[in-house]
């Protein structure tokens, strides 16, 4: 008695696996992030992250023709201001460097869609996502001070001519705060994309070296989630949604797939899973050493993201993704 069915029948030609396939990656799903530093002219490589860099305003331009011309719809502006302090003065400031890589590139390549990241980490002399109690060494950001300066942020942002805003933070109510501040300032339209389940995760390592943005001291725990929890992020994402946030995103990708399968069946709104700095350097420090095929292994992991739920990929493997797709 051999068995009726056999699924390797499926299997047996190229183009039969083609016809069945589920999940199919494409280049609309991607999004590039992007360092942005003051000067021009600079093109500086993150040690940790081979292949990205930190880019002058006239470096980013350059990179958003490419990606554009690459089919990729969308970049992710992060910033590195000239100075920091305890405001996050170069988070909200007109002229502050990812309000001018945003008017830079929308003027330079109009159709590309400019994310701007939502977030003071990178603004603060101590590094933290937020305003601090005077004295504290530990790093609890003091939450409603802070909606404010995400406000002030989102706004100067859209005004620069930011597409979407991409709030990071963690702040209880901080999807709520930026709506309202961009319905104040006329940017009904302007969508949101929450980092909504956003864990306290060792994968940012590299990240904080591309963007210098290491706390000084304590760490992230009191806002970003714990590693252990799923239903939490469920609770996460429904505040966001009541809040009216226009898409949700998952981060780290690679060990929160089961978020990403929760959060797709949670809700009807688009789902972006973010393949974070540490999980791109692993397998770039892999492939530099010929330990993997680097196209096969990320075109699988990017599927993976998809088939779990992700319709969009924010991803520093982007632009190779996009010529291995062509
Ligand atoms: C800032 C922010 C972080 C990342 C994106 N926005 C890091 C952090 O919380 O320290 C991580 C991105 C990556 O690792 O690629 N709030
Ligand atoms: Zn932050």
């Amino acid at each position: 008695m051999f068995p009726i069915h056999r699924p390797r029948r499926l299997r047996t030609h190229p183009q039969l696996r083609r016809m069945v396939r589920e999940t199919v990656l494409t280049t609309n799903d991607l999004i590039y992030p992007l360092f942005a530093v003051p000067g021009s002219g600079i093109a500086k490589e993150v040690k940790s992250m081979p292949g990205v860099y930190q880019l002058s305003v006239d470096k980013i331009v350059e990179e958003a023709k490419v990606v554009y011309d690459l089919g990729i719809p969308a970049i992710i502006l992060f910033g590195i201001p000239e100075e920091k302090d305890v405001d996050a003065t170069g988070a909200w400031h007109d002229c502050g460097i990812v309000q001018k890589a945003a008017t830079a590139v929308k003027k330079a390549v109009p159709d590309l869609i400019v994310i701007a990241d939502t977030c003071l980490c990178e603004y603060t002399s101590h590094g933290h996502c937020g305003y601090l109690q005077v004295g504290d060494l530990t790093g609890q950001v003091l939450n409603d001070p802070t909606l404010e300066l995400l406000k002030k942020t989102a706004v100067s942002q859209a005004q620069a001519g930011a597409d979407i805003i991409a709030p990071s933070g963690m702040m209880d109510g901080f999807v709520q705060a930026i709506r309202e501040g961009l319905d104040e300032a006329g940017f009904q339209n302007t969508p949101i994309l929450s980092y909504a389940a956003k864990y306290a995760s060792a994968y940012y390592g590299p990240f904080r070296d591309a963007a210098d943005s290491t706390p000084q001291f304590g760490d992230r725990r009191t806002y970003q989630m714990d590693p252990g929890n799923g239903r939490e992020a469920i609770k996460e994402v429904e505040l966001d949604i009541a809040e009216g946030a226009d898409m949700l995103m998952v981060k780290p990708a690679l060990a929160y797939m089961d978020i990403i399968w929760r959060v797709k069946e949670a809700s009807n709104l688009p789902v972006a899973a973010y393949n974070v700095s540490g999980e791109y350097s692993m397998i770039k420090a892999a492939a530099l050493n010929d330990w993997i095929d680097e196209k096969r292994v990320v075109l699988e992991t990017l599927t993976g993201f998809k088939r779990a739920g992700a319709d969009l990929i924010l991803t520093y493997h982007a632009k190779d993704a996009a010529r291995w797709l062509q």
